[in-house]
């Protein structure tokens, strides 16, 4: 799957359970399928820090390692979260002031740990009720809202260049609990506190996947300006299988594929396991599992193969953009169909010498790599952004896509932000995409 999900920039990642890399079968699949490794437990608080100011990094460490060996991410998880605490933390009572120094004091160390090995962090997991309400886990119940703010700041100041994600379960179609997520985020956002990213963990069920609500779900995260994945994907069913079962789990894991692969902040998908043999499903859910790609004989499922087909449609092949790197440089395209893309450039906040701004664009052509451009007030500059790379020249701002978002297909979007200095930006501003100046949305 890995060569597959290459050419459409988005990564295809596994929980790796520690314990397993010594099985030569299941590291092999490891290795070789995956460009991205989550550790299914080995990173969690009660591994890491089982006595308080005591850390255990040898599961954390060999994850890394295999990571490096293999040219593969790794995928932090997780810093914050209400379960496997160690029991000191669990039962012990702290002070407000001491839990807030606790928990800063773990995730910058563990952060810091991995600096420059860990491209993405869960920093808060699961922190939300079913209502939309807030979990009430001793963080919450102590600190309030507050923690996650200080949660996300701490990861941010010990290691700058991870992409810092919170990451929940039941939150990938529209309902109460992704609402709250939503409003959230959007809290975050305003108030400066540094997320980059939304993860939809995604165990889900055969035949109840709705692909079309995940991938506008997505789109409404990645509209305020965040990169969105799929964290955690497997998709169970009532055991024992039959091949009517695994198809439509095949056809269920295209769907979430198909969703992501539409939303071009969507950087990539983690399957949570690799063989049925080893998932956590059918401990916590009896009489249901066989959630996994692979079979317990580590044989790949029709899930396994709508997967990768799905990468495979998606990846396009060379010259089957009109933003081709094989085009001539810098030439801009003939703007022969006005109606190729539609924008709307967003100011979400403002304020005297700043502001934040969101652009989506919708092309109706399939892109391999994209370009937009637009002009900023005299005095304004982008200070930041987000989802693209920027560069500024006078007041004229060039876009161009990200490392994992510059597969768009026919009729997607393209999302990026950034926040301005020296004076605030105006909505509705003109975007051009690819030199072809895009209609307003
Ligand atoms: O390490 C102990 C071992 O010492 C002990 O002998 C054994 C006996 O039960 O338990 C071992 O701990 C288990 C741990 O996995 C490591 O294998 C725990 O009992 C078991 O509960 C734990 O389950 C993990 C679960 O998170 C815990 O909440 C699953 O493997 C893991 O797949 C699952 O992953 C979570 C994500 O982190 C967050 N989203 C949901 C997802 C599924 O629940």
């Amino acid at each position: 799957m890995r060569e597959e999900a290459e050419p459409t920039g988005r990564f295809i990642g596994t929980a790796i359970n520690d314990g397993l890399l010594s099985n030569s079968t299941y590291r092999g699949i490891a290795a070789t399928e995956f460009s991205s490794v989550t550790a299914e437990n080995a990173m969690k608080w009660d591994a890491v820090e089982p006595q308080r100011g005591q850390f255990n990094w040898a599961g954390g460490d060999r994850l890394v390692q295999f990571a490096q060996q293999n040219d593969q991410l790794v995928y932090g998880h997780t810093l914050v979260w209400h379960s496997q605490m160690p029991q000191w933390l669990q039962n012990g009572s702290f002070s407000n002031t001491e839990l807030r120094t606790i928990m800063t004091d773990h995730v910058t160390t563990q952060a810091g740990r991995y600096r420059g090995q860990v491209q993405r962090w869960d920093v808060v997991n699961e922190a939300f009720n079913e209502d939309g309400t807030f979990r009430q886990s001793k963080f919450y119940q102590q600190l309030g809202e507050s923690y996650i703010a200080d949660a996300f700041r701490a990861a941010r100041a010990a290691d700058p260049n991870a992409k810092l994600f919170i990451n929940d379960y039941n939150t990938e179609v529209r309902n109460a609990k992704s609402d709250g997520l939503f409003r959230l985020v959007q809290r975050l956002k305003s108030q400066g506190v540094p997320i980059d990213g939304v993860g939809f963990q995604s165990h889900l069920i055969v035949g109840n996947v709705n692909g079309p609500a995940i991938q506008q779900n997505l789109q409404r995260f990645a509209d305020l300006g965040l990169e969105v994945a799929i964290t955690e994907l497997d998709i169970r069913m009532r055991t024992p299988s039959d091949s009517t079962k695994l198809q439509q789990q095949a056809r269920d894991y295209r769907a979430v594929a198909d969703a992501c692969l539409a939303v071009s902040a969507c950087s990539g998908i983690t399957v949570w396991g690799i063989s049925d043999r080893d998932s956590w499903v059918p401990g916590t859910f009896p009489g249901e599992g066989d959630a996994c790609p692979w079979d317990s004989d580590y044989r790949p499922k029709p899930a396994y193969e709508a997967l990768k087909a799905a990468f495979a449609d998606a990846g396009g092949g060379p010259g089957d953009g009109p933003d081709d790197p094989g085009d001539e440089p810098d030439e801009p395209d003939e703007p022969d169909d006005p109606n190729a893309c539609t924008a709307v450039f967003t100011v979400s906040n403002r304020w005297a010498t700043g502001s934040v701004v969101s652009v989506t664009v919708r092309t109706t052509q399939a892109l391999n790599g994209w370009r937009a451009e637009f002009e900023l007030p005299a005095g304004v500059t982008v200070a930041n952004g987000w989802n693209g790379s920027f560069s500024q020249s006078g007041n004229r701002v060039t876009v161009t896509n990200a490392a994992y978002n510059g597969t768009v297909q026919a009729g997607g979007t393209v999302s990026f932000g950034f926040q301005t200095g020296g004076g605030s930006a105006q909505d509705g501003t003109a975007v051009s995409l690819g030199g072809q100046r895009c209609a307003a949305g």
